[in-house]
């Protein structure tokens, strides 16, 4: 346990000027009582961002940035809220001495050993023997100013060039079989790339960690296109971006970053101008590669390859940025073409054009789902139709959703109506299942006591609605707020165990139940290292955090919050239950839901009273 007072993050909170802390970043000038800089999080031309000491905030007129010193920090190093306070504390002589993360081994030589090799990759390439691998590159357009930016090398056809320099200079065989640089052989150790063009992969700090190293006179059936590096203590895969570290400027300016699958893709793009583009190397996206484009912005563009895999992958990542509350934006380029072979064949301006043109996630998806299905056919139109109501289930815009529905009802020629009671069917069906489940699995219901306690945890799956108004953000907010400065309002939580509206606010409450029920304590720092596998959820304790709210709190504020969100949850089941009868006909059914409905108004008037 780290054991950082709360007390002491609240102090660095205090103790950080936020005029010094900026100007320790961009330069400002004093204009009456404000600061003005140029705006860092976007391409800013003239001094768009204020900052007052009084408030203690900084907010720029133009894009909206704004926040406290922490939040500054936060955007501007694309840290997470302990990091920021670690880096302020840093600052103003409060050393926070102790990493969020587990204490890290000193990795700089491997570093060091793979800057080496990089440098003798990039000499071959200069070398006679480099010419093929030179001529190769230039046939596919990669020129010398592109094989400098990205450091681009050759491994020769021998056996240890590499290694046998690398231990010349004094580092140890196994230390380069570890980081993946060389292979253990029968005859000694050897190189493990052979005759490939290299390219090295970066970390989100930008050292090179890695290589893929691609095929370029050897034949493709025979040999794989490329070789990556295996994961090390160094490079794990599902933690980088190909890119990241030099989009992460970038995007800062153009508010924008766009998802491609090659890291060829990604050259090219970059060669043309296209700088704010990372690649996800051709696998699936993991939480943290999306919690990685998250910090750095909200606006996305994914730009895959234009064969049905790239639409495939697509879904999938879109899916997984959607899970954290991005919705991106697709492009799909004609004729099975990927970024790199559109931009040869038609140009950065049509390219460019493409990316102007992207289309919205939904869209994309009901697009999608149709692509190979012949709505001819009853079968697979009735398929296409139940896939397309469980995608607009999860959109939280009733225009959007209606409208949705109204186009692929235009689309494939059946009435509005249908298919919006299909929708509200499903997503009823959805809601008695999530009842079910909460009352079988969840709880013991004691209906003497009127208390319900948890029986063990589980994740519920259905959101009844994300959209909160104001009142229940803040409630939840709160909750969470006083859950992570104070054991005892956990303790309370367990006990009421009130359903937040906001999925993932719930999930940090269940983080912070567990936390508070193993260590009968709650400590900012601690709890923020225990989900450290977490991120988007240590995000939002950040976000939380943040709030300045006050430290003091009477039991009747406390209540106060439960019964907003109690209410918020059985206003909830009234609209739901009001929706479903305006679409069913029976009036027998009609009569029941409005009963139903009748009883639930009591128990928020009930509420009102007490
Ligand atoms: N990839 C890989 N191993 C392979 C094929 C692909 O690791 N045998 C990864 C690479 O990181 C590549 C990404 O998947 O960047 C996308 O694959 P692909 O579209 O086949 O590569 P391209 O970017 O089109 O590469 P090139 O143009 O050189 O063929
Ligand atoms: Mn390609």
């Amino acid at each position: 346990m780290n054991n950082i007072s709360n007390d002491k993050l609240e102090e660095i909170k205090n103790k950080s000027d936020i005029v010094e802390v900026i100007s320790s970043y961009i330069p400002l000038t004093k204009k009456g009582r404000n600061y003005f800089g140029l705006c860092p999080f976007h391409d800013d031309h003239s001094p768009s961002m204020s900052v007052s000491r009084e408030k203690k905030i900084y907010n720029c007129f133009v894009c909206g940035a704004k926040g406290n010193v922490v939040n500054f920090v936060m955007n501007f190093e694309n840290v997470n809220y302990i990091e920021a306070l670690k880096i302020l504390g840093d600052k103003c002589g409060i050393p926070l001495n102790i990493n969020t993360y587990e204490k890290r081994e000193d990795y700089s030589n491997f570093y060091k050993i793979y800057e080496l090799s990089n440098k003798f990759y990039q000499n071959n390439l200069k070398t006679e023997l480099g010419e093929e691998a030179v001529k190769y590159l230039e046939k596919r357009s990669i020129n010398e100013d592109i094989i400098k930016e990205f450091k681009i090398g050759l491994a020769l056809g021998y056996d240890k060039s590499l290694t046998k320099l690398l231990i010349k200079k004094g580092y140890k065989e196994q230390d380069l079989v570890d980081i993946g640089l060389s292979n253990k052989t029968d005859y000694g150790y050897q190189d493990l790339f052979l005759n490939r063009i290299m390219f090295p992969l970066w970390n989100i700090d930008g050292k090179i960690v890695g290589y893929s190293g691609r095929i370029y006179n050897t034949d493709k059936k025979v040999q794989a296109k490329y070789i990556n590096t295996k994961e090390t203590k160094i490079f794990t895969k599902g933690l980088n971006l190909y890119n990241y570290h030099r989009a992460k400027n970038e995007v800062r300016m153009s508010g924008q970053v766009i998802i491609m699958e090659g890291f060829m893709d990604c050259i090219r793009a970059y060669s043309v101008g296209i700088k704010n583009v990372v690649a996800t190397m051709g696998t699936a996206l993991t939480v943290e590669q999306a919690t990685l484009i998250k910090k750095l912005s909200h606006n996305v563009i994914l730009c895959f390859d234009g064969d049905s895999a790239g639409g495939k992958a697509s879904y999938a990542c879109g899916n997984e940025l959607y899970k954290l509350g991005i919705n991106p934006k697709v492009v799909r380029l004609e004729s099975n073409l990927d970024p790199d072979e559109y931009i040869l064949k038609y140009g950065e301006k049509k390219f460019k054009e493409k990316l102007d043109n992207a289309i919205n996630f939904i869209d994309f998806k009901i697009s999608y789902l149709k692509e190979g299905k012949n709505i001819n056919d009853s079968v697979e139109l009735s398929e296409y139709i139940n896939s397309v109501v469980n995608e607009v289930k999860l959109i939280d815009d009733d225009v959007l959703r209606e409208l949705t529905l109204k186009k692929v009802a235009n689309e494939i020629n059946i009435s509005f109506e249908t298919l919006m009671n299909k929708l509200w069917k499903s997503i009823n069906d959805d809601e008695k299942k999530a009842i079910e489940e909460l009352q079988e699995d969840n709880f013991n219901v004691d209906t003497n006591k009127k208390v319900y306690t948890p029986k063990k945890r589980k994740v519920i799956n259905n959101e009844v609605d994300n959209k909160v108004i104001s009142k229940y953000t803040k409630a939840e907010n709160m909750i969470l707020y006083y859950m992570l400065h104070n054991k005892d309002i956990t303790y309370k939580y367990e006990k009421v165990f009130p359903y937040l509206p906001t999925k993932k606010n719930r999930f940090l409450a269940q983080e912070v139940m567990y936390f508070v029920k193993k260590y009968d304590t709650i400590n900012i720092s601690d709890f923020c290292k225990y989900l450290s596998d977490k991120p988007e959820l240590m995000d939002l304790v950040g976000q939380i955090l943040n709030h300045d709210y006050k430290k003091e709190y009477t039991d009747e504020e406390i209540k106060d919050y439960f019964k907003v969100i109690k209410e918020y949850n059985l206003n909830q089941e009234i609209n739901r239950l009001q929706k479903e009868m305006k679409s069913v006909s029976d009036k027998e059914t009609k009569l029941a839901l409005a009963n139903k409905i009748m009883n639930l108004k009591m128990g928020v008037c009930e509420d009102a009273r007490n």
